[in-house]
C-alpha cells in the first residue's frame, strides 16, 4: 500500500519518525514534504497530499501540522478527499470504518510521538464498512457536487 506523507515546519521530525515507523510495517511511503523547520505553508502540502491520494497516485495519507487543523482543511478542498483530524486512535479507527477517511491528520504540537504512531496504526488497520456508512458518505459527496 501506497501511503502519501506531508507536512509543514512545525512536524518535519514527526513526518520522518512516522515515516520510518510505516516502512518498517512495509508500507511504500511518498514524502511530499516539507523538509526543513523553515517555515512553511500548510495549505501547500495540504493540497499536495490530497491530490496524491484523489488521482489514485497513493492508497491513504498522512497529514501533519502543528494542529493538523490547517492541513486537513486545504487537502479537503480537493474533490473526492476526507481528511479527518484525530487526536486518539478510536476516532481514528472510526473515521476509516464509517466516514471512508482517505487522510488521516494530526498535530505535531498536540500529540506526543507514541501516540501519532497508535492514530495512524488505527486508521490504517482499519477498513470501511459500507452498507448504511456508505449512504451518508455517497451525502457528503453529494454535498460536494452540489457546491
Ligand atoms: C503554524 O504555526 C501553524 O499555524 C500550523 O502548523 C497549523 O497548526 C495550522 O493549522
Amino acid at each position: 500500500m501506497k501511503i502519501a506523507i506531508g507536512n509543514d515546519h512545525t512536524a518535519v521530525e514527526l513526518k520522518k519518525h512516522i515515516t520510518k515507523h510505516l516502512e518498517a510495517k512495509g508500507y511504500t511511503v511518498v514524502d511530499l514534504g516539507a523538509d526543513t523547520d523553515e517555515p512553511s505553508d500548510y495549505p501547500l502540502f495540504g493540497e499536495k497530499i490530497g491530490k496524491a491520494v484523489a488521482s489514485g497516485e497513493c492508497d491513504l495519507g498522512v497529514a501533519i501540522c502543528g494542529t493538523g487543523i490547517g492541513i486537513s482543511l486545504a487537502a479537503n478542498k480537493i474533490k473526492g478527499i476526507r481528511a479527518a483530524v484525530c487526536s486518539e486512535p478510536y476516532s481514528a479507527r472510526l473515521t476509516r470504518q464509517h466516514n471512508n477517511a482517505n487522510i488521516i491528520a494530526f498535530g505535531a504540537r498536540v500529540v506526543t510521538t507514541e501516540m501519532a504512531e497508535k492514530i495512524v496504526d488505527e486508521f490504517l488497520n482499519a477498513e470501511f464498512e459500507g452498507g448504511r456508512h456508505q449512504r451518508r458518505v455517497d451525502m457528503i459527496s453529494e454535498i460536494e457536487k452540489n457546491n
